[in-house]
């Protein structure tokens, strides 16, 4: 049975990762700095990954679906030994915030492009097949800090933003794609060692993309429209609220965030789904219906 090592295993991406991993028959040892509920084919192992991660050359593969910064020091540092396959989450930030005017975003740009590079380096030294894959908004999980506490609010106050001006695409990815990509790629060594920038189904204009987050609640919520002087100061409370927003991110509404995902399609036969989310995406399954 051959034997992978998670991180970031409790994250969006990483609890749709890990059944997908017992069912393809690996073994799998998931880390995570908290204790977490026991699941069917999985050996939790707890704590910091610097401090009590096991040696990654007992592994056959090592997904990262946490911090790539993080994951990237620590494979780096840790003495070298087997030759696991490495699948590693980094993210399309890296080319959208690259022109940022908030310095914050330009220095997540640098810490992603270091990381990347530290990755590949200390794969090449060990001789390990290396692939990073950069997803765009992820969704899907119902615990991301972008679209799903959107939702939970507009329910409570039965009203959702409507932003006519926001005609940036956007190319939300469901994390259950991302899963099965990961899946996919850390049992094939041949699609090598390069990085690739995975969309999802559908490109939409993110004031189209919100309006089908608001059909999708299970009750009715009022559209209110929001024009672009406003916005700044919506998106100021909904940080308040616990939403990842920037005013960068909000000058961006205009701007296509899209990936060229061509590659990954031609080369593992990425076909993601298209944007339709329903309750259950935002964590609302089984709540009164509209
Ligand atoms: N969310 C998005 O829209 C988005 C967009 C593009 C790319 N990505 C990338 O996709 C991957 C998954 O996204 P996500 O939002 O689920 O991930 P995330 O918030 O980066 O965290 C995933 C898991 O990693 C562990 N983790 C987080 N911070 C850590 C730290 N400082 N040290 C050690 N462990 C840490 C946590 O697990 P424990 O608490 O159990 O330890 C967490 O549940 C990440 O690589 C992310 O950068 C996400």
């Amino acid at each position: 049975m051959k034997s992978v090592l998670v991180f970031g295993a409790s994250g969006a991406i990483g609890r749709f990762l890990l059944p997908r991993l017992v069912l393809a028959g690996w073994s799998v040892t998931a880390m995570s700095r908290r204790p977490q509920a026991a699941q069917p084919g999985i050996e939790w192992r707890v704590g910091a990954l610097e401090r009590d991660a096991p040696s990654p050359g007992r592994f056959d593969a090592i997904a990262s679906c946490g911090p790539l910064d993080a994951f990237a020091r620590w494979f780096d540092q840790t003495p070298a030994g087997g030759r696991p396959r490495v699948v590693a989450f980094g993210s399309q930030s890296i080319d959208s915030k690259r022109d940022s005017p908030d310095p914050a975003e330009r220095a997540l740009v640098a810490r992603l492009a270091d990381a990347e590079q530290r990755l590949f380096a200390a794969a090449a030294a060990r001789g390990c097949v290396c692939t990073v894959l950069r997803p765009t908004l992820v969704y899907g999980a119902g615990i991301d800090r972008s679209l799903t506490p959107l939702a939970r609010h507009a329910m409570r106050w039965r009203v959702f933003p409507r932003v006519s001006f926001a005609h940036g695409l956007r190319q939300p990815v469901h994390a259950d794609d991302l899963a099965a990509a990961c899946a996919q790629l850390l049992a094939d060594d041949a699609t090598g060692a390069r990085v690739y920038a995975l969309g999802g189904g559908e490109r939409l204009a993110f004031a189209a993309m919100l309006e089908r987050v608001r059909l999708s609640l299970p009750m009715r919520c009022l559209p209110v429209p929001v024009p672009l002087p406003l916005a700044h100061a919506l998106a100021a409370f909904a940080r308040a609220l616990g939403v990842a927003t920037t005013p960068a991110a909000v000058a961006r509404l205009r701007e296509d965030l899209v990936a060229d995902d061509a590659p990954a399609r031609a080369q593992f036969g990425w076909n993601p789904r298209p944007f339709h989310p329903d309750p259950a995406t935002w964590g609302l399954a089984g709540r009164a219906s509209r």
